[in-house]
This record gives C-alpha cells, structure tokens and sequence, in this order.
C-alpha cells in the first residue's frame, strides 16, 4: 500500500482537452509530475499554461481526459482536493484592503486549521518568507515580491502535498525573484511537487524538468540540460555595431534557421548539416563582422522546438 502511495504522481494529465468556443486552449496534454519534483510548463503568452494549471486545479472542467491530483479527478475531488493542493493563479488573489496576518487568518479558517496548528504555520512560513517584519501591512500596499510570498504563504498554509504555481515571479524584482526561487527548491527538497508555469527561459532552465508548451500541445518534455544536449543545430555569435545590415547579410547563408538581436549583435542559429558551407560562405563573402561558435542553450532550444513544431 504504502508504495503504491509514494510511487503514484502527485499531480497527473491524461490527454486533457479544454476548448473555448473554437480556440483549443489544451490539446491532448499529459503530464505526471512526481512527489519532490519542480516541473515547469514553458511557453509564450496564450500557449495554454493558465488553462492547464486550472484544469489541473479543478477550477475548469475538461473536454477530454482528465487531471489528478494525490489521485483523486480534479473537477470532482471538491474538498478533498483543497486539502493536498495549494493553487496560486496568474492575477491577484489576497484581499488587497486586508494586512498579512488577516490574509493569512482568512485562510487559515477557510482550511479549517486550529488555533495551534494556525499559529504554528504562520510563524514557519512568515520566517521562511521574511515577511514577519511586515505582518501588520495591507497586502496592496507591499510589493510585488513581498506580495507573492504572502501568496504563497497562505498557498502552503495547509501543508499541501502538492502546489501549482501560475507566473509566480511575474512582477517580482530580481533579488525577490531569486529568494522566492531558493524557497521552491527549499519546499521541493522537502518533498512537496512542484508544477510552475512560466513564460520565462532562464527560469525554465531552473527546473528538474520542463514541459515545452505551445498553441496548447507539449512539444518537448525533459530535463533542460537533456534538451540542450539534443539540440542539433549550432549556435554562434556575430559581433556587429550596424546589426540590421548583418542580420540581412545573413539571412540568405547556407544552414541558418534563425537570427535574434543579442547584446552588440546576433545569435545564429545553423543547421549542423550546413555549418561547414556556412563558415565558408561566411568567410569568403566579404563580411566584415566577427564569427564565434557559443554553447547552445535554453533558449535555444525553445525557439528551435517551436520553430519545428509550427
Ligand atoms: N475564459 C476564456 N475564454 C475564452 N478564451 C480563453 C479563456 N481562457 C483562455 N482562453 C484562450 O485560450 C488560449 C490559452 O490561454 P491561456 O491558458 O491563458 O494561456 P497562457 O496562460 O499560456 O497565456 C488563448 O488563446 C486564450 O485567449
Ligand atoms: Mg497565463
């Protein structure tokens, strides 16, 4: 019994369809994502990771398949769910006119916790959040970071064993940005699961595993460093001050995939079957910029997947 419980997935899609009117929001998606693992749904604005985090949450009901959460189907679970999920959405979800201790008070008495239990929690999650200081302000008036974790806080009040996350360093400055990363792994390390949405690539990259989402369907799903490696094309780095003149100058070499501004000038993309015919054209066409090989990463690799999946 008890392996049964500690191998089953804490939260799980099977084949989730989600449509409003004719837009597909979710196309055929299925994911499973385990006790102690961060995953991330990657993917641009409108690919579908609000709708697929709410599938999963219960908060929408499915066209097709189904989502899990500890087991139990998430648009029927009602009660039981909430007791083994935090959910924080994309768009503001505390009461703004209420301090922190009151946001926190309201759902502590939404998940029916005791007077010792309750207090117990706050102090935990106030220290770990370093918001204790700040615990008698009104949650519109703290800033972006301060206002996630006290999302998150009363997200984890419950000790939930699952916690899904939509944008949750949307608005959030770089050092919050950071801290509120060192929680997750911090949380994950402790056994919780992890499921992030984000439009991010250098946070994508932070996660055990990723979900490349786009127009609703998973295109590429593995660790980051497993994707990087697979990547087949070569990158390289085009130092140029008049970057719009190199960038045409480029486009029509042999092999390249893709061309995007990068600080004083281009990352290439090339395909690796091309790449010898690309430097030499590069050289002996008269081009008068710098050349350089560069690590494939992250990002890369998302443009190139979606760029493939199109
Ligand atoms: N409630 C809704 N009504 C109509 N269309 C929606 C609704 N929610 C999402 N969509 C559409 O579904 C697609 C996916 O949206 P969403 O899940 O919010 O993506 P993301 O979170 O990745 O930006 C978009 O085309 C969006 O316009
Ligand atoms: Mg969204």
């Amino acid at each position: 019994m008890s392996d049964v419980l500690t191998s089953s997935p804490a939260l799980e899609a099977r084949g989730l369809v989600r449509r409003f009117g004719r837009t597909v929001a979710v196309s055929d998606l299925s994911l499973s994502i385990a006790p102690g693992e961060l995953y991330g749904l990657v993917g641009p604005d409108g690919a579908g990771k609000t709708t697929a985090l709410r599938l999963l949450v219960g908060l929408l009901t499915p066209d097709g398949g189904e989502a899990r959460v500890a087991g139990a189907v998430s648009h029927a679970a009602g009660g039981a769910l909430r007791a083994s999920l935090g959910y924080m959405p994309q768009q503001y979800s505390l009461y703004g006119d209420l301090s922190i201790d009151e946001n926190l008070r309201f759902f502590g008495d939404l998940f029916g916790l005791s007077s010792t239990n309750f207090r117990e929690r706050v102090a935990h999650l106030l220290g770990i959040t370093q918001l204790t200081r700040f615990r008698d302000r009104r949650a519109d008036a703290l800033s972006g970071g301060m206002y996630k974790k006290l999302a998150l806080a009363c997200a984890l009040l419950h000790r939930p064993r699952a916690l899904v996350l939509d944008e949750p360093t949307n608005g959030v400055d770089p050092v919050s940005r950071r801290e509120l990363w060192e929680l997750l792994y911090t949380l994950v390390d402790e056994g919780l699961a992890v499921l992030l949405a984000t439009p991010y690539m250098d946070e994508a990259a932070r996660c055990h595993r990723v979900g490349l989402l786009q127009g609703g369907r998973l295109i590429a799903e593995d660790a980051p460093a497993a994707l990087v490696r697979a990547f087949e094309d070569l990158a390289y780095f085009v130092t140029a001050a008049d970057r719009d003149a190199a960038e045409a100058a480029l486009h029509d070499l042999p092999g390249v995939r893709a061309l995007s501004p990068h600080g004083p000038g281009l990352r290439v993309i090339v395909a690796a079957a091309d790449a010898e015919a690309f430097r030499r054209r590069f050289a002996s066409a008269d081009m008068r910029w710098h050349l350089e090989p560069t690590a494939p990463d992250f990002e890369d690799v998302f443009l190139m997947r979606s760029i493939d999946a199109e």
